[in-house]
């Protein structure tokens, strides 16, 4: 699971519970932070991410639509966050952004291919080198599309070419997505951090927890 936030104190909090196996953001989610340098909120982000002691992939997404200067962006970020080796730079895919991602790719530049909504999509983005191919599951449905096909289809092309790159499933509403898109074929699934309490609660098991220890009390008395 990945954590889709740029919220120092919600990725903190994931890291602690040992869930954040990686962080997505883009540019409407790090718009949601206190009003910044983005520079120093995403290096405020590596250094968070950093103390793990493990490589937690951490994507940034370009935030323009000109792919001369998606290229140019790629590189600040390099210059800026390059020292970070699970740096991610996410492009959004299309005709002229392939170039884009086959640029950054043959550099040895692991791109996350993102905003993707259909199988066509993805098999252009792989082919260019993409590592990761971000599916976008609320927004496929939003479509009237069924978002479970699009990623078990990418999935079997992947497994069948034997692709070393992920399928990542963003756009996430409802914690029941993240079950229909891990058994869709999704290798990894980025979250929205409110949803992460509601994944561990179950009504039973806050009953047999009470009455576990209720009993056990009980009998101590
Ligand atoms: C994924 O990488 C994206 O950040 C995100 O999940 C987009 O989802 P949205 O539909 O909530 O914008």
């Amino acid at each position: 699971m990945f954590v889709d936030s740029a919220n120092l104190t919600d990725v903190a909090e994931a890291l602690d519970r040992g869930i954040a196996s990686g962080v997505t953001t883009n540019p409407s989610i790090l718009s949601k932070e206190e009003r910044r340098d983005y520079r120093e909120h995403i290096g405020e982000l590596i250094e968070l991410l950093s103390k793990n002691g493990r490589a937690v992939p951490l994507s940034v997404e370009v935030f323009t639509t000109d792919p001369e200067v998606m290229i140019a962006q790629s590189e600040d970020f390099i210059d800026h966050f390059g020292h970070y080796d699970a740096l991610t730079i996410k492009i959004p895919v299309g005709w002229e952004e392939l170039r884009v991602i086959a640029t950054l790719a043959e550099r040895g530049i692991a791109v996350n291919a993102t905003c993707g909504m259909s199988l066509n999509q993805a098999l252009m983005a792989l082919n260019a080198g993409a590592r990761y191919i971000s599916l976008f599951w609320g927004r496929i449905r939003d479509t009237g599309y069924d978002a479970g096909a699009v990623v078990s289809d990418v999935r079997s092309i992947m497994d069948r070419g034997g692709s070393g790159s992920e399928i990542i499933v963003g756009s996430i509403r409802h914690i029941m997505d993240v079950n229909e898109a891990v058994l869709a074929g999704a290798h990894i699934v980025t979250v929205p951090p409110q949803f992460f309490p509601k994944m561990c609660q179950h009504p039973k098991t806050d009953e047999a927890v009470a009455q576990f220890v209720g009993d056990f009390e009980a009998w101590m008395k």
